[in-house]
């Protein structure tokens, strides 16, 4: 696996490569990111995978600073599947005018997350506008785990007339229907035995055994903490209009927030 380290480098490959699948990721890598990177690997000739914790999608007070960093670790995992290629952009190859985040795209982006994390879909807007210009790939993966992301990205690209197909990929989730996260490390033995609670109580908002009002009420007799939200939105636009077709939640365990969402009727 080469492990790219400049523009010169980042044009060769793509020099080189008749088509170019790209996984954005902030490492700490786990199934979740590799089953992207396995859809990469059957998508197109070259996989290229990033890691680059971007700091314009951090708040201040947020985990900027003790986000997992498992480099060698990730770079194990990453050749044992067989990606070609890892860039590993610094702060300044990015932002090299500034850490600011100069993207924002309207609708999409403002519910939800958008509404408890003001920040967070402006600087993942801009970072991924700018990984995908350095880049110039066919194709990037996205994981429906961050659903809203996801959505986001595909409108970004289609407003911007980016030609890249932006491919979803389902949630990876562990034995106990848990959604795999790099911030599950933080869970405590307590907590995890909590946060496992979360997509059976989605799953039954999401048959329609019980309403919103209901889940929440069950979360917080679970043990959660907070609920930023759990409700049932238009997948498209994440409001209350028209086809109401996914559930989403975002949920307190102590420090860590939990996110996670599922199709209605599964
Ligand atoms: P990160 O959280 O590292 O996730 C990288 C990619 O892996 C995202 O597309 C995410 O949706 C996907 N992913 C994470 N957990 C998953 C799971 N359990 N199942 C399937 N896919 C999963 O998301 C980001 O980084 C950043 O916001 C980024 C897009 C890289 C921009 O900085």
């Amino acid at each position: 696996m080469k492990i790219i380290k400049s523009q010169i480098e980042l044009d060769k490959l793509r020099e080189e490569s008749p088509s170019l699948s790209f996984v954005p990721t902030m490492g700490a890598l786990h199934e979740g990111h590799l089953s992207l990177v396995h859809e990469a690997l059957k998508q197109s000739d070259t996989a290229l995978v990033s890691i680059f914790v971007n700091p314009t999608q951090f708040a201040p007070g947020e985990d900027l600073d003790s986000y997992p960093r498992t480099l060698d670790e990730d770079i194990r995992k990453l050749e044992e599947v067989g990606v070609q290629a890892l860039w590993l952009p610094s702060v300044e190859d990015i932002y090299s005018n500034g850490v600011d985040a100069d993207i924002h795209i309207a609708g999409v982006s403002e519910p939800l997350e958008g509404e408890y994390r003001p920040h967070f879909f402006d600087g993942v807007a801009t970072v991924v506008a700018r990984l995908f210009d350095s880049v110039k790939p066919d194709k990037a993966l996205f994981g429906e785990k961050d659903f809203q992301q996801l959505q986001v990205i595909k409108k970004m690209a289609q407003e911007l007339n980016m030609s890249i197909d932006i491919i979803g990929v389902p949630t990876v989730r562990d034995k106990n229907g848990l959604a795999l996260s790099s911030r599950n490390l933080y869970l405590s033995e307590t907590e995890y035995s909590i946060a496992i609670q979360l997509n059976k109580v989605l799953r039954e908002l999401a048959h329609g055994d019980i309403d919103e009002d209901a889940a929440c009420e069950k979360l917080l007799k679970i043990g959660f903490d907070k609920i930023d939200y759990c409700t049932v939105r238009n997948a498209e636009t994440f409001t209350k209009e028209g086809d109401l077709t996914r559930v989403l939640a975002a949920v307190w365990l102590g420090r860590t927030r939990l996110i996670d969402n599922m199709p209605i009727n599964v």
